[in-house]
């Protein structure tokens, strides 16, 4: 109980020390085969010598083709760097440093997921001071004197919002995950190619849409004061997911569908980055990491459970995202609108077709999901804190996907 206090009295100091950190100010460019446009970016900012940094299925799928003959072209040196794997450790990421010491990089462009961004974060704060190896980088938050080299990201998924958040996850040679946050991230440019996701499999697209659609969610509801635009960014991330993760499982080509899909996403990355996450994810990343579940396959089992739970102290918001995503009229009380937010949640979650159970989840390992769900949740700032028994009885709910 003494654990609980603590936790209720500091609930607000993630979202103040947040408004305190340096973000980047990327631009952002749009469109279809946008990704050709990174040589002119180039160009316009005085790079001289890139390292492309990719995984090796992009390659494989000659996505990186266009971006290098667009920097090639303008006479800028262009190394490529393929070996990131979809879970990445110290060692390649140290190869991936070295090889941009070694081509004289002055810029970071980094085409791919999660995986590839976060480590092209840490490529990008390592090459800047060689004198520090990678480890330096690792730690909990990693502060970068005169920031990182300029990095432009290209994501290859609607999602993760990595492409802007200052946050980076990869593992150690143990295979042990650790997660930092680097202050001084230079982003300098986002290019949002939706050439680059049309092909995604369905799960992907489900997986990572509903991850990004939960960025934006847990950031309308955290409890942290933040601008009227970035305010709305995150609004706008839920409404166009709601709006467009179905027309993208139904067409999965249709392009101005995975166009907005991808800017609901980057939106997502902003509300990580000025409002953070919440108990969703507290939640996700416990039984994502017990259960070796996939982040966003984690996070759409939590879902609608863990807002739920919340709901009572949070009418306020879910009726204007009713309101706003068009679900709800004006003469709704709260408490009308803010279920039938609810209920357009849950119907666009089954028309995604997920599972919102987890048989596989026992009761014996509750002891240990509640301390770390207890943990992880001390990182955000949520509309309420939960006490254990509130937190076990959402996990009862989760394992038997039941909705209350
Ligand atoms: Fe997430």
């Amino acid at each position: 109980m003494a654990l609980y206090y603590m936790r209720k009295g500091i609930r607000k100091l993630p979202g103040i020390v947040i408004k305190a950190a340096s973000l980047p100010e990327p631009t952002v460019t749009e469109g279809f085969g946008s990704r050709a446009k990174v040589g002119e970016l180039c160009e316009r900012d005085g790079i001289s010598s890139v390292l492309l940094v990719t995984d090796k299925t992009l390659f494989e799928l000659g996505y990186y083709v266009k971006v290098r003959d667009s920097i090639e072209k303008l006479g800028i040196k262009c190394t490529i760097f393929s070996d990131i794997s979809s879970e990445p450790t110290f060692a390649i990421i140290e190869q991936g440093r070295s090889a941009a010491i070694s081509c004289g990089a002055d810029c970071i462009v980094a085409l791919g997921g999660g995986s590839v961004l976060d480590s092209s974060k840490i490529i990008a704060a390592s090459a800047k001071h060689p004198a520090r190896n990678v480890r330096h980088y690792l730690h909990k938050f990693a502060l970068v004197p005169d920031k990182t080299l300029p990095m432009i990201s290209i994501p290859s998924t609607a999602g993760t919002g990595a492409e802007y958040t200052v946050g980076a996850v990869v593992k150690d040679n143990h295979g042990v995950k650790k997660s930092t946050v680097v202050i001084g991230l230079n982003v300098t440019h986002v290019i949002l190619d939706s050439e680059l996701m049309v092909k995604a499999p369905r799960e992907v697209t489900v997986w990572c849409g509903i991850d990004a659609l939960s960025h934006g969610l847990e950031g309308v509801l955290a409890d942290v004061s933040t601008s009227f635009e970035d305010e709305k960014k995150s609004f706008e991330c839920v409404r166009l997911i709601l709006a467009n993760l179905p027309m993208v499982i139904a067409e999965p080509e249709n392009i101005e569908a995975r166009q907005n899909m991808s800017r609901a996403a980057y939106y997502g990355g902003n509300a990580i980055n000025k409002q953070l996450a919440g108990y969703v994810h507290a939640f996700a990343h416990s039984i994502g990491a017990v259960y070796h579940l996939p982040h966003g396959e984690a996070i759409a089992l939590c879902l609608v459970p863990v807002i739920d739970a919340q709901k009572d102290r949070v009418r306020d918001k879910l009726a204007a995202l009713a309101l706003y995503c068009g679900f709800a009229g004006r003469h709704c009380s709260h408490e009308e609108a803010s279920e039938l937010f609810l209920t357009e949640l849950r119907m666009m979650l089954d028309f995604c077709g997920t599972d919102r159970s987890l048989p596989e989840m026992r009761t014996e390992d509750y002891d240990r999901l509640v301390s770390m769900i207890d943990i992880d949740s001390i990182n955000y700032s949520p509309p309420k804190t939960f006490k254990d028994e509130e937190i076990r009885a959402i996990l009862d709910i989760i394992r038997k996907g039941g909705r209350d």
